[in-house]
């Protein structure tokens, strides 16, 4: 992977990078206290959006001595970082105006949050869903995989709203919004994970929602509609309010999904 490392003071440019990632110093701090800033650098090409101070990229001479660059700035490494880009990129290659409509908050760079590792149960699902992806959802999902242990796990609902036995079996990341990895209060991004044969039941809530799921062999549900199986990759919308629902087979499920439009933090309302 290719990073750049720009410095507020204008300190260091290292070319071969897919990401750009950002170090502002705060006044009087070390840098132990910097905030980072990162997006892909596939993001800064298509986006008409990054405008003004949040365009830090500035390619430099492409043969600096980067090693010695990169060692200097190692503590300046932004955690999981590679799987944002790998998020990003594979949802901006789709070229779909509804998820080009959804990464339209994403117009600015998102401050890393460091956040502790909390584990759950359903990681036990991440590499035998390997299996259930090919093509091109699969080096996002290997890339999630491979980051899995140290991510911040959580679950929206408790064993009393749907029993024990599916909480041992669904967990998400969010992986940037108002509580994720990186920061952003416009739009929320992550990984939702459900073990074979589990039914999420019918659920709505105010944000739009748009589903990739990185496996196939979920059925999925919305609406009035019949559950209907949708292949890896498959581009799945909410609308705000609408009833919808998943359960899987012998397949684990591993999707990643966006929220915009409401409140980015809010418990699903169970059907
Ligand atoms: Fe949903």
């Amino acid at each position: 992977m290719r990073r750049d490392l720009v410095g507020s003071k204008g300190a260091n440019h290292v070319l071969d990078c897919n990401l750009v990632c950002v170090q502002f110093e705060l006044a009087g701090s070390g840098v132990d206290d910097c905030i980072h800033g990162v997006f892909p650098t596939s993001f800064l090409e298509t986006s008409s959006d990054l405008t003004g101070s949040w365009l830090p990229f500035q390619p430099a001479p492409a043969h600096r001595a980067c090693a010695g660059i990169k060692q200097e700035n190692k503590r300046l490494t932004v955690q999981f970082a590679e799987l944002l880009d790998s998020f990003l990129s594979h949802l901006i290659s789709r070229r779909d105006p509804l998820v080009q409509r959804f990464l339209g908050g994403l117009s600015g760079a998102m401050r890393s949050r460091l956040l502790p590792t909390r584990r759950l149960p359903c990681e036990r699902h991440l590499a035998p869903a390997l299996a259930y992806a090919d093509g091109p959802t699969l080096p996002l999902l290997r890339q999630f995989v491979q980051d899995g242990p140290a991510l911040n796990w959580g679950q929206t609902y408790s064993a009393t709203d749907l029993g024990r036995d599916f909480l041992d079996n669904y967990g998400w990341v969010e992986l940037f919004g108002t509580r994720g990895h990186f920061e952003n209060d416009l739009v929320a991004g992550g990984f939702l994970v459900l073990g074979p044969n589990t039914l999420y039941p019918d659920h709505h809530h105010l944000a739009e929602e748009l589903y990739v799921p990185l496996t196939g062999g979920t059925e999925w549900h919305k609406g009035d509609a019949e559950f209907k199986e949708q292949a890896a990759g498959a581009l799945i919308h909410h609308a705000s309010d609408v009833n919808h629902a998943m359960r899987t087979a012998d397949a684990p499920l591993v999707a990643i999904y966006l929220w915009r439009g409401g409140p980015l933090a809010a418990k699903s309302t169970l059907s």
